[in-house]
Order: C-alpha cells, then sequence, then structure tokens
C-alpha cells in the first residue's frame, strides 16, 4: 500500500518512522515533509493545506491510506474531499474537526452532555465583555478560532482581561479566529492529556504522555507548542484513565454522534486534574506534538491495520500492545523560539548510530547540498526509550548533547516532573 502523511513537523516524522515498519506500507509520501522524512519516505512539496493539490496527487498515485498530522487541513475539510473522491483518510471530518477549530462549538457541546470543563461564557462582540469580567477575578480568554496554539491567555484579574479581549477582537492579534471570544475560569492542577483512537463508536485510548509547554525549565517563560514529552506520566494511573475515559471520552464521542458529528480518528484531551476532578481545557482533532513521539516509540504494534479500524468503523476488534519502557522526547529548539527565530543554520552531530532505543525525529529541518539544516522553531525531538524514567531521560540528554547548532536551545528539566 501507498500511504501518504501531511505535515513536517516532528510528529510527522515519528509517523512516518513508525508506518514505514508496517509490512502493508511499501511506499510512503510526506507533504511537505521535512529532512528527517526523507530518510523514510518521499517528500513532495505540497502544502498540508493545499486540499485540490493533495487529492489530485493521491489519485494519480493511488494513495491507499491518507494520514493527516496537523489540524489546519481537518478543520477546512480534507477528510470529506478525500472520502468523496473514495480515498481513504485517517482523521476527522470537517464537522467533527469543528471540535479543535472552534472553542465554542466545543464548550456549547460539552454544556448540553455535561461534560466536566471549566464554567464559560462566549461573545462575539466587544460591547458584552463587562458583563463577564470581575476586578478580583482570574481568567482565561481564548480566541475561538485556530491560532497555532498560542490563542489562549491567562489573566489575573479583569483589567488583563479586558486588555487581553480588546487585543484579540479589535487588534486581531490571532486575526479572525479572534472572531468570537471564549471567556472561562480559571482552573488549578496538574495538566496531562490522553489522546485515544476512536471509529465513532469505540475508544481506544493510548498511554499516558505529558508536554511541556513552557518554554524554559521549571515551567518559566512563554508557551510553546511543546518543548518535550514523556511516556507513560505516572500520575495518569489506570484508574484515573479509566474515569477519563468513561466520564470524558466516550461522553464525548457519543455526544458528537447524537449531533451527527460522526468522530474518527484521534481524538485529544487536554485535561486538567482540579479538586473536583479532570477537566477539559481542550479537545484536539490530531495527535500532540511532540507527544506522538515518545507515544509512537512505545507502540508495539504494526500502527497500519489500528488506522484502517478506525476508518472502517471495526476499532473494536483491535487492542493496542505496550513496550513496558519509559520514553523521553526532548525538543531542540532554535534560539528565540516560540518569537522570531533565525533559520538555515547546519546541524552537526546528527550521524548517531540511531538503533531502536533513541531516535532523532525532525522537526523544523530541510537538506541543503547533503547538510541538515535548520529550518523551524521547533528543530528535534530526541527521543530515547530507558527502562525507567530516569533512564530514558539520561539516554535522550546523551544524544541531545552531541548535537549542535549556533544558536541551540532546550530544557534540561524535560521527563523530571515524572519523579
Ligand atoms: P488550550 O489551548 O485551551 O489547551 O490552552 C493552552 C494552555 O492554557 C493550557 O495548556 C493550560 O496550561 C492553559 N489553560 C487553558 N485553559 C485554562 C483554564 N481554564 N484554566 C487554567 N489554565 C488554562
Ligand atoms: N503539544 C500540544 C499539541 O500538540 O497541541
Amino acid at each position: 500500500m501507498r500511504v501518504l502523511i501531511l505535515g513536517s513537523g516532528g510528529r510527522e516524522h515519528a509517523l512516518a518512522w513508525k508506518i514505514a515498519q508496517s509490512p502493508k506500507v511499501n511506499k510512503i509520501y510526506c507533504a511537505p515533509g521535512n529532512a528527517g522524512t526523507a530518510s523514510v519516505a518521499e517528500n513532495i512539496d505540497i502544502s498540508p493545506d493545499n486540499i485540490q493539490a493533495l487529492l489530485n496527487f493521491a489519485l494519480i498515485k493511488g494513495i491507499g491510506l491518507t494520514v493527516v498530522g496537523p489540524e489546519q487541513p481537518l478543520v477546512k475539510g480534507i477528510a470529506d474531499s478525500f472520502e468523496e473522491s473514495g480515498l481513504r483518510v485517517f482523521g476527522p471530518s470537517q464537522r467533527a474537526a469543528e471540535i479543535e477549530g472552534s472553542k465554542v462549538f466545543c464548550k456549547d457541546l460539552m454544556k448540553k452532555y455535561g461534560i466536566p470543563t471549566a464554567r464559560y461564557e462566549s461573545f462575539n462582540s466587544l460591547d458584552q465583555v463587562k458583563l463577564f469580567t470581575k476586578e478580583d477575578e482570574p481568567v482565561v480568554v481564548k480566541a475561538s478560532g485556530l491560532a497555532s496554539g498560542k490563542g489562549v491567555v491567562l489573566c489575573r484579574n479583569g483589567k488583563e482581561a479586558r486588555s487581553a479581549i480588546q487585543s484579540i477582537m479589535q487588534g486581531k492579534v490571532f486575526g479572525n479566529a479572534g472572531d468570537q471570544v471564549v471567556i472561562e475560569e480559571f482552573l488549578t492542577g496538574q495538566e496531562v492529556s490522553l489522546l485515544a483512537f476512536t471509529d465513532g463508536k469505540t475508544i481506544l485510548p493510548l498511554e499516558s504522555a505529558q508536554d511541556h509547554k513552557a518554554a524554559f525549565d521549571d515551567d518559566k517563560g512563554p508557551n510553546t507548542g511543546g518543548m518535550g514529552a514523556y511516556s507513560p506520566a505516572p500520575i495518569f494511573t489506570d484508574e484515573l484513565k479509566k474515569k477519563v475515559v468513561d466520564e470524558i471520552m466516550i461522553p464525548t464521542v457519543r455526544a458528537m454522534a447524537k449531533e451527527g458529528r460522526y468522530y474518527r480518528g484521534i481524538l485529544y484531551a487536554g485535561l486538567m486534574l482540579t479538586e473536583s476532578g479532570p477537566k477539559v481545557l481542550e479537545f484536539n482533532a490530531r495527535f500532540g506534538d511532540p507527544e506522538t513521539q515518545p507515544i509512537m516509540m512505545r507502540i508495539k504494534n504494526d500502527i497500519v491495520p489500528i488506522f484502517e479500524a478506525c476508518i472502517d468503523g471495526t476499532l473494536a476488534t483491535q487492542t493496542l500492545q505496550w513496550k513496558p519502557e519509559s520514553t523521553v522526547c526532548v525538543v531542540m529548539a532554535a534560539k528565540g523560539y516560540p518569537g522570531s527565530y533565525e533559520k538555515g543554520n547546519e546541524i552537526t552531530g546528527l550521524n548517531l548510530d540511531e538503533n531502536q532505543q533513541a531516535m532523532v525525529f525532525h522537526a523544523g529541518t530541510k537538506l541543503d547540498n547533503g547538510k541538515v539544516l535548520t529550518n523551524g522553531g521547533r528543530v528535534l525531538g530526541v527521543t530515547a526509550l530507558g527502562l525507567n524514567i530516569n533512564q530514558a531521560i539520561k539516554n535522550a540528554y546523551s544524544v541531545v548533547d552531541k548535537i549542535k547548532w549556533d544558536g541551540i536551545h532546550f530544557r534540561k528539566d524535560i521527563g523530571s516532573k515524572a519523579n
């Protein structure tokens, strides 16, 4: 079978690496991919947003399975277009992907079906704002639409909230994503995420993984797409996982079905473990990045039949087998990320004797005359297995220490929270 993977991050390299191990697959294309995916796939210079060009490509090449990495193509309806043309695609339809594409839709759904989440109000005009902000109350202000993970502002009081709302609605700092805004209760607790495969009926949860969103050590500095992750997250006990599956994942998939929005693909719940139980911060309609990297290294199964079962509605026949080891992924970023950063620096130290114990997943890289250059904010995701989390941390950083480029930046404390 020929497989097409959309996207160009560490998530997509990890997916390509895993899919390449499937005996069912004889060719992988990645659009557009990066220097890492080039080692297991043929990179195609088509943007993941260019649905028509991707459709033509998939039809001409006889692609048997398309796996969508990022959210934008899903929210734009790529799964619908591919399915209408008889192509098989792993990822939810446009109406189902709205669970990520519109925070107002997502919050209203959770309210309607009693799925635990922060109290909130949504609005689409600045005039209403005063009503929802109290001077002494911390709140979280969110642009409703897609804003590459940046559309969330934590506000200590009403003044900060009004200023955030003004810059979102009037200053349009997140563009049209800020046409509607959600204000919600400020939740406190540990943050964890749970990802699950679903075919719209059955939920097959993945092992837990914990992301590190802040740019600097000790969770300081601005929020990023994720500076590292580890799996499993010891805080996520089997009991807690069952609670999240029963009280959040299953009710959400059922709610979507009731709304006529059958959800197929990966459902990613970002959760806060509050004193009154786990509450949903957000849903994503796709795999997490970097979480996918430590997760893919732990899955023993051929992943392709799992993707196919989600598409075919036969997920109830599948189970997942996991390596007992822990994994840690350290993201190596360009200086300045998540703000503006340099591109085009040569990366050295990549020629490790890669084995199945440690992988350097590429994110923002490109090939240039045999050299690997930096080409993004998050550049690499060094991911290692270990007998326990400390061993995995040691293994990952021993690889990190060999990799160099000008202006390299990474957190030194990935995984330490697991202790
Ligand atoms: P989101 O994109 O909605 O997951 O928000 C990004 C980050 O903002 C989350 O990972 C949390 O750290 C934080 N956050 C979001 N919603 C809340 C909330 N209601 N209370 C406290 N922190 C939040
Ligand atoms: N690591 C967070 C995300 O993928 O949304």
